[in-house]
C-alpha cells in the first residue's frame, strides 16, 4: 500500500482502541442519564419552575459533554490523507457557503483574496476543507460583535536549497486576538477559553496540517485581531 494512500489512524493502535473505549463507555451512561432527565421532565412540568430550569441546566450539561465526546471521536477516528490534486480555493469557496448565514448573522465581513491560477495540489478535500472550517469558526467566533474575516491565498516562491514552492492559506479576523500566555496552549488537546468550546479544533488542525507535511503559522495582537497561516507544499 502506497504510504499517502494507508488508512490506518495516525494514534497508535493501542490509543485509538483505549480512546474509542473510554468515549464508548462514558456514552452509554450518558444516554440513560439523558432518557430519564427527559423523563423527569415530563413528570415535573414547567410549573415547578426551579426544578423545571434545573433539568434544564442538566440537558445543557449532557449535550456539551456529548459534543466533546463526539468530536473526540472524530478526533481519534481520523485517517491518513488519501491524496488527489485539488484546487484550494474552490475548497475554500465551499467552506464560505457553508458558514455563510453565521457570518451574516454576527454581522462578520468577508472578504477573499484568492490567487486565480493557484496550481492543483495533492490534498485530502475533506479533511483539508475540515481544517478551513475549524479556523473560520475560530475567526468567526472571536468577532462575536461583528467584523472582517479575510481570506487569502497565494502561491509562495520556493526559497534556499530545496526551493519547493508553496500554497498558503490565511484566515484573518479582527476579533480579540490571543494572549502571549494562550498562544502556548492552544494547541493542547482540550484547551478552551469559550464557554462551550471543546479544545479540540486546533488539534484536528495542527494534526490533519502535519499528516499533510505542511505547517501552521499563528501571528495574533491581543484585541486587533488574528491571522492563521497554513502552508502546504506544492510541489508533492
Ligand atoms: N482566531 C482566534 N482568535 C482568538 N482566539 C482563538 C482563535 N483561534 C483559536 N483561539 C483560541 O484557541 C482556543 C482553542 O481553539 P480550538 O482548539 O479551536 O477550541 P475551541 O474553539 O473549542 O475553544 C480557543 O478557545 C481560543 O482561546
Ligand atoms: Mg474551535
Amino acid at each position: 500500500m502506497k504510504k499517502n494512500q494507508c488508512q490506518k489512524s495516525c494514534l497508535p493502535d493501542n490509543l485509538e482502541t483505549i480512546a474509542k473505549g473510554i468515549i464508548h463507555e462514558i456514552r452509554n451512561p450518558l444516554n440513560a442519564v439523558y432518557a430519564h432527565v427527559q423523563l423527569l421532565e415530563e413528570e415535573i412540568g414547567e410549573e415547578k419552575e426551579n426544578l423545571y430550569s434545573s433539568l434544564m441546566q442538566i440537558k445543557v450539561g449532557i449535550s456539551q459533554i456529548d459534543g466533546i465526546l463526539r468530536e473526540f471521536g472524530r478526533f481519534v477516528r481520523q485517517t491518513k490523507p488519501i491524496l488527489r490534486k485539488e484546487n484550494l480555493n474552490s475548497l475554500l469557496n465551499d467552506v464560505l457557503r457553508f458558514v455563510d448565514a453565521e457570518c451574516r448573522s454576527y454581522e462578520i465581513k468577508v472578504i477573499k483574496q484568492f490567487q486565480d491560477d493557484l496550481p492543483e495540489i495533492l490534498v485530502d478535500a475533506n479533511q483539508i476543507k475540515q481544517v478551513m472550517l475549524n479556523l473560520i469558526l475560530n475567526a468567526n467566533q472571536a468577532m462575536l460583535n461583528g467584523g472582517t474575516l479575510t481570506i487569502t491565498t497565494f502561491l509562495m516562491q520556493g526559497k534556499g536549497k530545496e526551493k519547493k514552492d508553496c500554497v498558503c492559506i490565511e484566515v484573518q479576523d479582527t476579533g480579540i486576538g490571543i494572549s502571549e500566555e494562550q498562544t502556548t496552549r492552544i494547541f493542547d488537546l482540550f484547551y478552551s477559553t469559550k464557554p462551550s468550546g471543546t479544545g479540540l479544533g486546533l488539534p484536528i488542525v495542527q494534526k490533519t496540517v502535519h499528516d499533510h507535511d505542511g505547517k501552521i503559522e499563528i501571528d495574533s495582537q491581543p484585541g486587533k485581531g488574528t491571522r492563521v497561516r497554513v502552508v502546504l507544499s506544492a510541489g508533492r
